[in-house]
């Protein structure tokens, strides 16, 4: 009997779904053992969608995800209402779950769980996370006997190809904001992009399923956005052999006790993989115990892509459903707590404009000792009659370098701070 398919949406990605449906049927019904076949699609106005066959569209979404005849709701309409009702109306009525919601999942990921556990049907979100990139499996599944002690990722596109152009054309942040909307990468509003919104959501996806802890929200990752990331920064970084991604980074605390989840701009080694992620590509950087370092990369985001990944996921739940057993997660929680910023680990870069005078280094070298940051090194640059010295610290608690920061910044011999961000490099 074929798995009938209840879509949620028929926008970019819903549309390509019903499309690579429709044009592999036969391949996927060998694939699976059982057809899959569109039940039928919920849509806000019937007549903006196009390309589908209109006797299988419905506004009525929450008697659609009801309706008896129905085995799966695929949701990709994204927000957080209706679509955490319609996906939890789902899962009550027995239905197993496609969704590529990162923000509902960030959000209330631990509710949805728990329902489809307790319904016994299967809840798989692939395509919330770095789009077409097999990535949220490979950590539930293929990782599930190591251990992972920290993952870095570039996961949102938009920013990923703004920060490329300003590392390889020199522009500026709002002219490769403008080219990254004409392009259609950008939003009109790239707030969630921009200000890393976005990436907050995906990082709090990957603690989750990467620390086995239900606790990571959205509202508990650090967050910074790309808008503050200026030239000088982008040149400092070069200087040093960097370039600037901004990254989604989960992290294990030193005494197991708690993981750290952030996003913002960083200096990454050139010889680091993630740093030859090129344009709107994205790319996830996993460092496991036992296997050791792997990267997962491509296609970030767009309908094609995207829909591969929820056809992924709905061939594993037809399987399932063949095989009469559902996927939960969420069962065991290790329990980790989040920690807050201040006492995460990070190393910091320090380049600052000081007029070139005896004990100027010694002043600057003192302000770091204070909060007992240790140096790692310092290079300066003579500009006349001042000089720009650039300091790279140890990892210190971040809560001790952004005092540093501070202190730094109210310094009289200090004539401005040019440019601050941390520093990334390969876990020992
Ligand atoms: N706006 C996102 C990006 C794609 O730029 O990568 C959807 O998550």
């Amino acid at each position: 009997m074929a798995m009938k398919v209840a879509l949620l949406g028929c926008g970019v990605v819903g549309s390509q779904v019903v499309h690579l449906v429709d044009e592999q049927s036969e391949e996927l019904a060998a694939r699976i053992g059982t057809p899959i076949e569109i039940g039928g699609i919920a849509v806000r106005r019937i007549d903006r969608a196009r390309g589908v066959d209109p006797s299988l569209l419905t506004t009525d979404a929450m008697a659609l995800v009801t309706r008896p005849d129905i085995d799966v709701v695929v949701e990709v309409i994204g927000g957080i209402e209706p679509a955490r009702s319609l996906i939890l109306a789902a899962i009550g009525a027995g239905k197993s779950v496609v969704t590529a919601n990162k923000a509902l999942l960030a959000e209330d990921g631990q509710t949805l769980h728990a329902a489809a556990r307790e319904a016994g049907v299967d809840l798989y979100y692939e395509a919330s996370v770095a789009g077409a990139i097999p990535l949220l499996r490979p950590l539930r599944d293929s990782l599930a006997g190591d251990r992972v002690n920290r993952v870095l990722g570039i996961v949102n596109g938009t920013t990923n190809y703004i920060l490329d152009r300003m590392d390889s054309q020199g522009a500026g942040f709002t002219e490769s904001l403008e080219e990254a909307q004409a392009l259609g990468y950008a939003e009109a509003d790239p707030t969630a992009d921009v200000e890393g919104f976005d990436a907050a959501a995906k990082a709090a996806i990957l603690a989750r399923l990467a620390f086995h802890t239900q606790r990571v929200t959205a509202a508990d990752v650090h967050r910074e956005g790309i808008t503050g990331v200026t030239a000088a920064d982008i040149a400092s970084a070069k200087a040093m052999g960097c370039v600037v991604k901004l990254l989604a980074i989960c992290q294990r605390s030193e005494d197991d006790k708690s993981v750290g989840v952030r996003v913002h701009p960083v200096m990454l080694p050139v010889e680091h993989p993630l740093a030859s992620v090129k344009e709107a590509y994205n790319a996830v950087f996993v460092e496991a115990a036992s296997a050791g370092r792997l990267m997962f990369y491509g296609a970030g985001a767009g309908g094609t892509p995207t829909a591969s990944a929820v056809l992924g996921d709905m061939v594993a739940v037809a399987r399932n459903r063949l095989a009469g057993t559902s996927v939960a997660e969420g069962g065991h929680d290790t329990g980790l707590a989040v920690h807050d910023m201040g006492e995460t680990i990070t190393s910091y870069h320090v380049a600052l404009d000081v007029a070139d005078r005896p004990g100027v280094l010694s002043k600057v070298a003192e302000i770091f000792a204070r909060h007992q940051v240790s140096i790692k090194n310092v290079r300066q640059e003579g500009r006349g009659e001042d000089a720009q010295l650039v300091l790279v610290s140890h990892p210190a608690p971040d809560a001790a370098l952004s005092r540093t920061v501070d202190d730094l910044r109210g310094h009289d011999m200090v004539r401005e701070v040019a440019s601050v961000m941390r520093v990334e490099t390969f876990s020992d």
